[in-house]
């Protein structure tokens, strides 16, 4: 992966970026979509992210259907797929937390997920250092988490332009979701 920013960098070619847990759907199409229209190069991330999974919840049974996922982002035009495994984006046990404090985490959902936005932050803050994107894209259907994450590029000076997409829908309302899928 750094190989390929490092190219891209010196061609000076602007990197779009859409992190995801796959499981994809027409809502991560859409994100990938608009990177296209964005950035020279896209690549998409695919990572179920333990940290932010609490010891209860779902981590485990969490719908993991790569191949699939591949042939999604190669038919809407992805031009990298990054795909680490638990021990490459985590090696031995982790020491670096990130603690995300105030309303923006101690209401909504950060009150049933105590946790769980402090893991979205390191693994989006890796991902990000990772991939180096100019551009980086999430969906409006996790609002606290959208608002999260662009705390945290205003906190950190990271350089990076955040789009928060709208919602993609079933025909009857229902927002399109990798759980709701499952
Ligand atoms: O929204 C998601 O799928 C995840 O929370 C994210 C942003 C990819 C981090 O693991």
């Amino acid at each position: 992966m750094r190989n390929v920013v490092k190219k891209c960098q010196q061609a000076g070619q602007s990197i779009g970026f859409v992190p995801t847990m796959g499981n994809l759907h027409k809502g991560h199409l859409s994100l990938t979509r608009e990177s296209k229209k964005d950035a020279a190069v896209t690549i998409v991330s695919i990572f179920v992210n333990p940290t932010q999974f609490g010891p209860s919840e779902d981590f485990k049974k969490y719908p993991r259907t790569l191949e699939n996922d591949l042939k999604m982002l190669e038919e809407v035009g992805a031009d990298f797929v990054f795909a680490p495994d638990e021990k490459e984006m985590y090696p031995e046990q982790t020491k670096t937390l990130v603690l995300i404090g105030g309303d923006l985490t101690n209401s909504l959902e950060g009150c049933s997920r105590p946790g769980h936005f402090n893991g979205v932050a390191l693994v989006v803050i890796k991902l990000f250092n990772i991939v180096q994107p100019d551009f980086a894209y999430f969906g409006q259907k996790d609002a606290q988490q959208a608002r999260v994450i662009y705390q945290m590029i205003q906190d950190l000076n990271m350089p990076i332009q955040m789009k928060v997409m709208p919602i993609v829908r079933e025909a009857d309302g229902l927002a399109l979701s990798s759980r709701n899928q499952y």
